[in-house]
């Protein structure tokens, strides 16, 4: 992106950095919220285990979808990563630099370079700010543009940009419409020219006739500018389009993580089976034909998970051992990785070439399902007893 007025160059990415370093790496990441008996000592009486030991990079110009129900730690994730939390364990490299404790003035560089997308366009830009503001306050502040010109430049070229009339900087969040409103969101996350952009549910407050505008218009500023994209919604159908490769969480903790192609044609794990039976398809024949999966009950407390792997109170594939090993997140290939003791529709090949990945948690266990798993579709259900 260059533009006049434009902000001065990033700073030099860190040693080890390269083209082929992928932007962004989260390494065994843990992010607990301590819960503390505050009456008469302060002591740490239980944890909010919000992420628990999640692992997985991101290439250059790619989008990273992250999806779950509401509760399932996508919101702490990214702000780990965008280090507005201090990790409890685990390492987050960006740009091949170790960020996971680096302090606040080392942080300032980062802030340019990472920029976040709300859900909410209009809870995220302050009503008492003009657009001029909002877009520009960051030019000034970090992105270091001095004199009124250069940055009402700047903004009215953004604004343009995301599609709105540059004619519009004096006007209030509250003088636009909910689509309009994201796309100042958008326009103040472009601003110092990041490098990566975390875009928590950016669509899941607005109209669905005004969704589809606004991720085209990501997708159009990604090819543009080659951004990177960490793309978070709680349901598959929104990412399905714009991912390259979506992770799908659960408590915390990695379910499924695939090319996004193939997620949608080969999903393996139950969570991602039943997600994906809740999306609509526009042909009402094909509609008719799936069986859509109800998942019964909430997901349950971080603050005291289930043993085993997290989702067997409400798995319908459950066995006993779900309850008690934790599955590990085995690689079938092709960078297709599940979590789980019976696996859906794996092929006897995939399924005996499958290795446990480095992604798996520490906790999690070390055996790979069962040969018997082999083949199974939904309507099989898991390999019987023997
Ligand atoms: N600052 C916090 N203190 C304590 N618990 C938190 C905090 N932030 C989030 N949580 C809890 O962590 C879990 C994950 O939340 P969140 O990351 O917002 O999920 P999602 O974005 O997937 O809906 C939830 O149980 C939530 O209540
Ligand atoms: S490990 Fe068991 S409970 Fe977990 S998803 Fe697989 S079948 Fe369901
Ligand atoms: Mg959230």
């Amino acid at each position: 992106m260059s533009t006049p007025g434009a902000t001065p160059a990033a700073p030099a990415p860190a040693a080890g950095s390269d083209d082929q370093t992928p932007l962004v790496q989260v390494d065994h990441v843990k992010q607990y919220f301590p819960i503390k008996d505050g009456l008469l000592i302060d002591r740490e009486v239980a944890a909010v285990h919000a992420v628990d030991d999640v692992t997985f990079s991101i290439g250059r110009g790619e989008t990273f979808g992250l999806v779950g129900e509401s509760g399932c730690g996508k919101s702490t994730l990214s702000r780990s990563i965008m280090r507005l939390l201090d990790p409890t364990s685990g390492t987050i490299r960006f740009d091949g630099a170790d960020i996971t404790h680096i302090k606040q003035k080392a942080l300032r560089p980062l802030r340019r370079d990472m920029q976040m997308i709300f859900q909410d366009p209009y809870a995220s830009l302050n009503p008492r700010k003009r657009v001029i503001q909002i877009v520009g306050d960051p030019i000034k502040i970090l992105g270091g543009v001095r004199g009124g010109k250069a940055v009402k430049a700047r903004v009215q070229e953004l604004l343009a940009t995301v599609g709105l009339n540059p004619e519009h900087i004096n006007r209030y969040p509250h003088e636009f419409s909910g689509g309009q409103r994201q796309r100042i969101g958008v326009a103040r996350a472009l601003a110092l020219e990041p490098k990566l952009i975390v875009a928590d549910e950016p669509v899941s407050a607005l109209d669905v006739s005004v969704q589809a505008q606004i991720i085209n218009l990501l997708d159009d500023l990604q090819e543009k500018f080659g951004l990177t994209y960490i793309f978070v919604a709680h349901d598959l159908g929104v990412v399905r389009h714009v991912s390259d490769r979506v992770a799908v969480m659960y408590l915390g903790k990695i379910m499924e993580v695939s090319p996004a192609d193939e997620l949608y044609a080969r999903p393996i794990h139950p969570y991602t089976v039943a997600l994906l039976s809740a999306i609509p398809i526009p042909d009402p024949h094909t509609q008719a034909a799936r069986e859509r999966i109800v998942l019964t009950g909430d997901v349950p407390s971080p603050i005291d998970p289930p043993k085993g792997c997290r989702f067997h109170p409400r798995c319908p594939r459950a066995t006993d051992v779900c309850g008690q090993v934790e599955p590990p997140l085995v690689d079938y290939g092709s960078g297709h990785l599940a979590a789980c003791h019976h696996p859906v529709g794996v092929s006897a090949e995939a399924l005996a070439a499958g290795t446990i990945a480095p992604e798996s948690p520490a906790s999690a266990g070390t055996a790979p399902p069962d040969a018997r798993e082999a083949g199974r579709s939904w309507d099989d259900g898991p390999a019987p007893l023997v």
